[in-house]
């Protein structure tokens, strides 16, 4: 016997059922008709699909029910696919039948303006709408392409953990917590256990959630935030600039094809972003000094740089700008990079540290050569003020079989940022943590 019931399919597939009968399961986008008509825009998180409700098709009550139906809520329509050029999506569904699953209160987010606070207050909800759904499904395509890249070149993935007791990225943003009564950390980055894993497996990297105590309030800063971190044995600079530029160039490649419809979605340019796969110039951080001085005197760039500072936001902005795609920054004073970056042979007030600076983002990567003499590394633990004792194990790296090593971290929703041309970070994670947030 032939099975009658319709197949449940997906809006974004809805295509590929031309002609057939299935089933949408999702909530009201939107709807508008009267009379005898009734434009249902259901939404399933894959895409919105325009369904179509005649009084002469559903009956009477069905027909009232698709009415009663207010923003959001929840119901399935089973009907006839129709290819369609004009509607959204290139398809729409012509309603045999309506069922209701529950109707929703009245929506709190609706089409009239609504200001930052309210929507983050509300960002449970505020992850329906389309600009959002668009970011969430472009966030997961980006980590899809991080990951896939690594993967195709031979690297394990092997996590590190997030309490720790130590610190590795400065002590100033560190969250302490109590550890059974004694005092730990959350981490602000895995790479000191990535090198562990490193010297075990070669090509690893560690993908999670890291935490910095930052008291800056910028659109670039979270106080929990994503980091991919890949740690490649036997490397030095110029391979870690290599992995780094070609993840990101092949990010780019996997959004413009897999992410079309996400960016389309986000009012975002594809060509901005193909603009963007090309080779991403690589200058010292003393070049880079010249040109920001330069800048600075010439009143393009209003900062207060300094040679040998750190670069500030307006730094990034303005090197981003001028280059108008990603630069990689390297050789920095050593005083401005962590304790664990390998000095520079050639002039050990350097560090071998890269930045990738991106236009409008800002930094996305922060990686290094990493310091894999234990003498050299003891020194700068103690001058960095470190405890030695919780850095041990990390010593003992350099003890059995220490190899020259490096890598670099990337901002998950820095670079979600960057690419979807949605300024602030705080939309690019599900449900971002900040200094004056930790709601819902
Ligand atoms: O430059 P960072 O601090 O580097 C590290 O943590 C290294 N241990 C990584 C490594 O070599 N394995 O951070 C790396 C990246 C930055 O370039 C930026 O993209 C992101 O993490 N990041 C932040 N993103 C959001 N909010 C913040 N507060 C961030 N701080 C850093
Ligand atoms: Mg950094």
């Amino acid at each position: 016997m032939a099975d009658l019931s319709p197949r449940d399919v997906r809006v974004s597939d809805l295509l590929q059922h031309d002609g057939q009968t299935v089933r949408l399961r999702g909530w009201l986008f939107n709807s508008r008709g009267k009379g005898k008509l009734i434009f249902l825009l259901l939404r399933d998180g894959s895409g919105i699909c325009q369904a179509v409700v005649l009084r002469s098709e559903v009956g009477e009550e069905q027909f009232e029910a698709a009415k009663a139906l207010t923003q959001e809520s929840s119901f399935e329509v089973v009907g006839e696919v129709k290819a369609d050029e004009r509607a959204p999506g290139g398809a729409e569904l012509k309603v045999a039948s309506l069922r209701v699953h529950q109707i929703a209160e009245p929506y709190p987010i609706t089409k009239k303006e609504h200001g930052p606070g309210f929507l983050m207050d509300h960002r449970h909800l505020w992850l329906r709408s389309k600009r959002q759904m668009a970011l969430l499904r472009l966030r997961h395509r980006v980590i899809q392409a991080f990951r896939g890249y690594l993967d195709g070149q031979g690297y394990f993935c092997v996590d590190s953990p997030m309490f720790t007791p130590n610190a590795c990225e400065g002590t100033s943003t560190l969250f302490k917590t109590d550890y059974f009564g004694e005092e730990a950390f959350l981490t602000q980055s895995g790479q000191l256990y990535a090198e562990a894993s490193a010297m075990a497996l070669g090509k690893v990297y560690c993908f999670g959630p890291v935490f910095r105590a930052e008291k800056s309030k910028t659109r670039r800063h979270l106080t929990e935030f994503w980091m991919l971190e890949p740690e490649i044995a036997f490397a030095g600079l110029d391979e870690v600039c290599d992995l780094a530029e070609g993840m990101i160039r092949h990010t780019i490649r996997h959004l413009l094809v897999h992410g079309a419809q996400d960016l389309a979605d986000l009012e975002r340019d594809p060509e901005v972003l193909r603009g963007w796969d090309r080779d991403f110039p690589r200058l010292r951080y003393h070049e880079a000094a010249d040109l920001l001085l330069e800048w600075q005197q010439e009143g393009r760039c209003e900062s207060d740089f300094a040679r040998g500072d750190d670069l500030g936001a307006p730094d990034e902005t303005a090197l981003g700008e001028h280059f108008g795609c990603p630069v990689m920054v390297t050789h920095w004073p050593a005083e401005v990079k962590a304790f664990y970056m390998k000095r520079d042979p050639e002039d050990p007030s350097l560090a071998l540290g890269v930045d990738i600076i991106a236009p409008t983002a800002g930094e996305i990567v922060g990686g290094s050569v990493r310091e894999d003499d234990l003498g050299a590394l003891l020194e700068r633990i103690q001058a960095h003020e470190l405890p030695q004792e919780a850095f041990e194990w990390f010593l003992d790296l350099r003890r059995y079989g220490s190899v020259p090593h490096g890598g670099f971290g990337i901002g998950l929703e820095r670079t979600v940022s960057w690419l979807s041309g949605v300024e602030h970070v705080r939309e690019c994670i599900p449900f971002p943590r900040t200094l004056q947030r930790i709601y819902p």
